[in-house]
């Protein structure tokens, strides 16, 4: 007999696509079994409009962000459908969909913590036939987390072992799991900027939507001022609970940064220093925690060898990187897979524990379920 089968949809704050998964999770082995994936492309224009909204430094205009409510829950849908259509299934045998929704703020700050994602889960529900959940975040903020990273708990779940393990996941932010050992609690916080700084550069650069391979990185030579700069500024020194966005680590903040290195004329060795950034930022992160590990690396950084390279030079021969392909899951799902685990957790009525990750109150049920 199949396990239940649920979706996940995942759209980072890349927007380099809607990643969809149909899972389904053994829950005696801790084992993911992915049915279907699909990467649902996000038409040009509405991610045009959702950047510029969530790097607006003023108050965007109220009805654009209800508009990207409806289109984002449009996409979705449209995600689902053709999830399905590569698949064997049909809507009636999929317990439930776990859309995360495409994040346009994350502001987990005093007076007034936030966090908004759009993507309106009763057009999913509507459209496609099945139970959604989702607004996972807020319930977290509400209890005084900081709302994000969601997958450490899944991490966990998946890939527990004896040996020390920390997973990495390099999207447009990047963020770590330290797996615990012996009587630890669980541990996970963002550690800065993955690839959307790069992304954003090479954008602004060769209008290109990111550095494939890293070339245009390995082409420059890093500045050792402005990435002693970067480094400096103070999330990296923060403790955990952190997280962060693209609201924050944007052109913007970089910009504000270069201002004091007018002698850098080249695009690349700006680039260059980028990738650095990514890599050390990751590197102390980890080594503040592990003097040794094995690094399971996932999220679309993981394409990227330079990065990977730079990541393997900064933490030395303690630490072994592999990606999360050999260890039950190819590592472009993992994200998508973590929200199809959450709705299957929202539907069995199942706390999750974040008190340690996120620096929420307590264990709590996350989404709000809706009905199709
Ligand atoms: N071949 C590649 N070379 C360099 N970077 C890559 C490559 N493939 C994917 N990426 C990076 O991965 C990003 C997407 O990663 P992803 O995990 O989907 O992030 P998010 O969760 O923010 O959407 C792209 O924007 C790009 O920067
Ligand atoms: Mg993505």
């Amino acid at each position: 007999m199949t396990n239940e089968l649920y979706i996940g949809l995942m759209s980072g704050t890349s927007m380099d696509g809607v990643d969809c998964v149909l899972a389904s999770f053994d829950e005696k082995s801790h084992k993911v079994h992915l049915h279907a994936t699909h990467l649902e492309e996000i038409p040009d224009a509405l991610k045009k409009e959702a950047l510029a909204l969530s790097q607006s430094q003023t108050n965007p205009h109220f009805t654009k962000v209800c508009e990207l409510e409806v289109k984002f829950g449009q996409l979705f849908a449209k995600s689902v459908k053709n999830l399905l259509a590569k698949s064997s299934y049909t809507a009636s045998q999929i317990k439930a969909i776990g859309s995360h929704g495409q994040t346009l703020w994350h502001h987990p700050h005093p007076p007034y913590p936030f966090t908004l994602q759009v993507g309106d889960p009763n057009i999913i529900a509507k459209e496609t036939g099945i139970i959604t959940v989702a607004d996972f975040r807020r319930a977290d903020i509400a209890l005084g987390g900081v709302g994000a990273p969601f997958v450490p708990p899944f991490h966990e779940w998946l890939f527990n072992s004896n040996e020390p393990r920390v997973i990495l996941n390099i999207g447009g932010i990047a963020n770590i799991t330290l797996l615990p050992r012996d009587n630890e609690p669980l541990l996970g916080f963002d550690t800065g900027p993955g690839n959307g700084l790069m992304d954003a550069w090479v954008m602004q650069h060769l209008q290109t939507p990111f550095d494939k391979d890293g070339a245009f990185a390995q082409s420059g030579k890093c500045h050792e001022g402005l990435l002693n700069k970067l480094l400096s500024d103070p999330f990296f020194a923060l403790k955990a609970p952190k997280s962060t966005g693209k609201d924050y680590f944007n052109l913007l903040w970089l910009q504000k940064k270069l201002a004091d290195f007018p002698a850098i004329s080249t695009a690349e060795e700006v680039q260059a220093t980028l990738l650095q950034l990514t890599a050390k930022s990751i590197a102390n992160h980890i080594q503040q925690y592990r003097n040794k590990a094995l690094v399971l690396v996932c999220g679309g950084g993981c394409h990227n060898p330079v990065l990977l390279k730079a990541l393997s030079q900064h933490l030395g021969n303690n630490f072994t990187i592999k990606t999360t392909q050999d260890y039950g899951i190819a590592p472009d799902w993992v994200e998508a897979a973590c929200f199809a685990w959450y709705a299957m957790k929202r539907i069995k009525g199942e706390a999750v524990d974040l008190t340690k990750v996120t620096g929420s109150r307590e264990p709590v049920v996350l989404g709000g379920v809706y009905a199709s």
